[in-house]
C-alpha cells in the first residue's frame, strides 16, 4: 500500500491551519472510532498508512468504515473485561477517544469516567504512550472558566467529563486533551481547513469533527503536544444556537 505521509496528507488538505505533524512510532487503537468524529479520524489514519485497531460494539453499525483496512477489537466500553483484551492483542504505542455516550443498550451513570479510567488502566498497563481523549469545552471545572458558558448550568454529564480529564491528567500516562464546543448536526459539513488547537482554556468554538480530525493528527507523535489541554477552536464556523 502507498503509504501517504502524514505532511503531505495534511498539504493535500490544502492550507489546513495545523502544524506538520510527526511520523507514528507504532499501533494505534481508536475508541469510538465507528462514530462521527472517530471514523474521519480512522480515515485519515489509514491514509497515512498506520496500523489502527478500532474497538467496536458487536453491534456497532461500520458504515461509515467501509473498506477501510483497519483490525476490529470487539467489547464494550462499560465491560473493562472487554478493554482488557483489546489492549492486550497489540502492542499499541497510541490510543485515541473519541467516543460518546449514545444509545441505551450500555447507558450507565458515570460513563465517561468509568470507561476513561478502563482506557488508562489497560493503556498504562501494556505501555501505551500517548493517549488522545476527545472532550468538552465546559468539562468539569472548565464551566467556570469559559466566559461564553456563563448561563450555562452544569450538568451531569458535563460533571463526568470533567472527572474523566482528571482520570488521564492524574495517571501520568502522556495525554493530550482535546476539547470541542460546538460541533455540527448531521449531516456533517465538509472541514474549513482553518481550525487549530488552542491553550487558552477560556475559549469557546464551533469546529466541524473533520477539522478535530485533521488536528488530531497534528498531535500524533508530536512532543509539543504532550501533557496539554487544548480547546478546537475555528473562526469560521458559525455556532447555531439551540442546536
Ligand atoms: N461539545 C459538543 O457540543 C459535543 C457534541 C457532541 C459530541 N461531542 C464530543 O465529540 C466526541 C464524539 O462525539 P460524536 O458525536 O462524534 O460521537 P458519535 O457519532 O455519537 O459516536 C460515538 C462513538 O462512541 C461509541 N460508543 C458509545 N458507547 C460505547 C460503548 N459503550 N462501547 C464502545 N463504544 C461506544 C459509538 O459506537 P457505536 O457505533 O457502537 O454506537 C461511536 O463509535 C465526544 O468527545 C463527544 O463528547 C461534543
Amino acid at each position: 500500500m502507498t503509504r501517504l505521509s502524514r505532511r503531505g496528507l495534511l498539504s493535500a488538505a490544502a492550507a489546513a491551519a495545523v502544524s506538520p505533524a510527526r511520523a507514528s512510532s507504532g499501533p494505534i487503537i481508536v475508541f469510538g472510532g465507528t462514530g462521527r468524529l472517530g471514523a474521519p479520524i480512522v480515515k485519515l489514519l489509514v491514509a497515512a498508512g498506520e496500523d489502527v485497531t478500532v474497538f467496536v460494539r458487536k453491534d456497532s453499525t461500520r458504515e461509515r468504515l467501509t473498506g477501510l483496512a483497519v483490525d476490529y477489537a470487539i467489547g464494550d466500553l462499560t465491560d473493562d473485561a472487554s478493554v482488557a483484551a483489546a489492549f492486550d492483542r497489540k502492542s499499541f504505542h497510541i490510543a485515541i477517544d473519541a467516543s460518546a455516550q449514545r444509545g441505551e443498550s450500555s447507558r450507565i451513570e458515570r460513563f465517561y469516567e468509568t470507561t476513561t479510567r478502563s482506557i488508562v488502566t489497560h493503556a498504562k498497563r501494556t505501555g501505551v504512550r500517548h493517549l488522545i481523549h476527545h472532550g468538552s469545552i465546559g468539562a468539569g471545572a472548565n464551566l467556570r472558566e469559559v466566559p461564553y458558558l456563563k448561563d450555562y448550568k452544569g450538568t451531569p454529564g458535563m460533571i463526568d467529563k470533567g472527572n474523566a480529564e482528571r482520570v488521564i491528567v492524574d495517571s501520568g500516562l502522556p495525554y493530550t486533551i482535546i476539547r470541542n464546543g460546538w460541533v455540527p448536526l448531521d449531516p456533517q459539513p465538509p472541514p474549513t481547513y482553518h481550525a487549530s488547537l488552542s491553550p487558552d482554556v477560556t475559549t469557546f468554538s464551533g469546529v466541524t469533527r473533520d477539522d478535530l480530525a485533521i488536528l488530531t493528527m497534528d498531535v500524533i507523535g508530536n512532543p509539543a503536544r504532550l501533557n496539554k489541554i487544548y480547546h478546537a477552536v475555528d473562526a469560521t464556523v458559525k455556532i447555531q444556537r439551540g442546536d
